[in-house]
């Protein structure tokens, strides 16, 4: 018996016809003289109606069976399924798989903690949902695969084991059983390779790349994850930007029917920082953060005596929501956030009420509230420290607050480009610099003349696609002059023997004629998300790992045998 169409191919239109399918029961109910079936498949569920004298044989939730039958019009139709107009009156009926009970209900209400959705995710991707989010990232990969093909990229692998890729998260590290005591790394991404193939001639790359970082997890991170990855030759910052918008266009349009308008914002660094607190600002909403700095410090305050900004955020109609304890658990995040406390300020009909009053003339006051525009009823909280770090931190508490207030319209999208990126991080601490993106980014011409004098002034010709407050994506143009990636490689700290020993070959490449070049990688599961809207990265993997790195379906990672240890020469040291 051959399957003649999905579930969900099937509508009045096929009323009377024969079909034979197949699926798994989602639900039986027995009601004597008919026994009603619905039959999931992936592309949804269909209800079938077996009628008395048709030998129906024992059939449980989860077993896999095939029918033949017609269809027919429903009386009632079922509102809830796409295909709730029609059923399928069965003739025959059979069985081709039995089932245990699932531990969990398949469904996509369910109150199954992940933990356990994760140890049986066979079962858990049988949900609607879960099997709509991989349909929706195969539909990305699919228009990667056309768009860069037709735009003239050519498709390369780039080797999984190889050496360090300098990304700023730990390696993952595989031992070689030939030379024991030596390692392989995992690629954090393939940017070396692909700049490599820049310089052997391949003039456009792309990969569909799994990428590995060993770093912390959040919800929208992943120890294992993918990158539309690509590299070009001979092309500005503007010409990439326009090839990856038209990609971008594509995927907004054919995955949820929105029409992006390009070109797409572009936003320096500095403002994103300075008003969204964010380097990946979430335009959707304002609560924009206000420099109050001049201000505030005209009072007695000493913890805004001498710092670098003071910084507001203004709530809107939360002065009377804000009660003692709320007040205390802003403090105990500011202080998370290595700042003292936090300046919480209530403009009420009856004046500015906040605890700092006493250090400042009302004047002041009066003057701070109309600088932030708060109006009766709204809070203003306020924060003061360094420049970044203060921003930063209002930044977060800007996005919590919109959540709270529901300031996010669903299924709505705000992309931008954040561009003008500082080349160089300064760690705080000790004054050492670290890559902001990665050692090969170029400097904008106008601040490579800072590289000698003052490092932290130089800015990249570097670029992140954000959407709805997400990084959605990274790039930038790369240096091709060895003279200058030496240079910036001797401003992050490496020696000149650091240099041959982790990107000896990199370098070398670069004395054989190195195209001028760029490229960017897009984070398959960050768009995912985005196109899919959801928050956690898990529900686009159909197989992730858990805040704990590890797979509760297979139980990876776990110990090896003694037998294998010896023969890569690895010793586990006993704690
Ligand atoms: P970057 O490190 O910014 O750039 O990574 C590019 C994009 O990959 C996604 N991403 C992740 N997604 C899930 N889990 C993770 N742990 C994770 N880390 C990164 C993000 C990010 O924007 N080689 C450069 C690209 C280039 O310069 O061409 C790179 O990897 O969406």
């Amino acid at each position: 018996m051959e399957r003649t169409c999905y579930n969900s191919d099937l509508s009045l239109d096929n009323v009377g016809q024969k079909v034979s399918l197949v699926g798994w029961v989602a639900k039986k109910r027995n009601l004597g003289s008919l026994v009603f079936i619905d039959l999931r498949d992936r592309s949804g569920i269909i209800q079938l109606t077996v009628q008395e004298g048709v030998e129906i044989p024992d059939i449980r939730n989860e077993y896999v069976i095939s029918v033949q039958g017609k269809v027919a019009k429903k009386d009632v139709p079922n509102k809830n399924l796409k295909t709730g107009d029609i059923e399928v009156i069965v003739s025959k009926i059979e069985v081709l798989s039995k089932a245990k009970p699932t531990p969990m209900i398949i469904a996509d209400e369910t109150d199954a903690l992940e933990d356990l959705r994760l140890k049986y995710r066979y079962l858990d991707l049988r949900r609607p949902s879960l099997q709509s989010n991989l349909i929706k990232r195969a539909k990305i990969v699919s228009i990667a695969h056309d768009y860069f093909d037709k735009n003239g990229f050519i498709e390369v692998e780039t080797p999984c084991l190889t050496l360090s890729t300098p990304e700023g998260a730990r390696d993952y590290i595989v031992p070689s059983r030939i030379s024991h005591g030596a390692f392989y790394a995992l690629p954090q991404s393939p940017q070396l390779f692909k700049q490599l193939l820049m310089i052997g001639g391949m003039e456009r790359y792309y990969q569909i790349a799994r990428c590995f970082r060993d770093e912390d997890l959040r919800q929208d991170r992943q120890p294992e994850f993918t990158q539309i990855d690509l590299e070009m030759s001979f092309l500005d910052q503007d010409q990439i930007l326009s090839i990856m918008e038209g990609f971008l266009k594509r995927v907004f349009k054919e995955c949820v029917g929105y029409e992006l308008k390009t070109p797409l914002r572009r936003m320096d660094y500095a403002e994103a920082v300075d008003v969204y607190g964010s380097d990946k600002p979430d335009t959707r909403f304002e609560l924009h953060l206000k420099d109050v700095t001049k201000i505030l410090k005209q009072g007695d305050f000493n913890a805004y005596k001498d710092v670098e900004t003071i910084k507001a955020l203004v709530i809107p109609g939360e002065a009377v929501n804000t009660s003692r304890k709320v007040i205390d658990s802003l403090t105990l995040e500011a202080k998370k956030f290595g700042f003292g406390g936090i300046g919480v300020f209530k403009v009420l009909d009856s004046g500015v009420e906040s605890s700092l009053l006493k250090f400042f003339k009302e004047e002041t006051i009066q003057e701070f509230v109309k600088a932030v525009d708060a109006k009766t009823n709204d809070l203003v909280l306020v924060l003061a420290g360094k420049h970044d770090q203060t921003c930063f931190a209002l930044g977060a508490l800007r996005s919590q607050y919109a959540r709270k207030l529901g300031l996010i319209k669903p299924n709505t999208y705000d992309l931008l480009w954040v561009v003008n990126f500082p080349l160089f991080e300064k760690d705080i601490h000790d004054g050492s610099y670290k890559a902001l993106h990665h050692p090969f980014t170029r400097p904008t011409p106008e601040t490579a003349k800072y590289l000698d004098s003052d490092p932290s002034k130089v800015l990249s010709a570097a670029y992140d696609i954000v959407i709805n407050g997400y990084e959605a994506g990274g790039g930038s143009l790369r240096i091709y002059d060895q003279d200058m990636q030496n240079n910036v490689f001797n401003i992050l700290g490496f020696s000149n023997e650091d240099i041959v020993r982790k990107f000896g070959y990199f370098v070398k490449a670069f004395e054989y004629g190195t195209p001028p070049h760029g490229g960017i990688a897009f984070g398959l599961e960050r768009l995912s998300m985005i196109i899919c809207g959801t928050d956690n990265i898990r529900d686009v993997i159909a197989f992730p790992k858990n805040l704990r790195a590890a797979c509760p379906m297979s139980s990876a990672p776990q110990p090896v045998d003694e037998a294998q240890l010896e023969d890569l020469g690895i010793e586990i040291k006993k704690e």
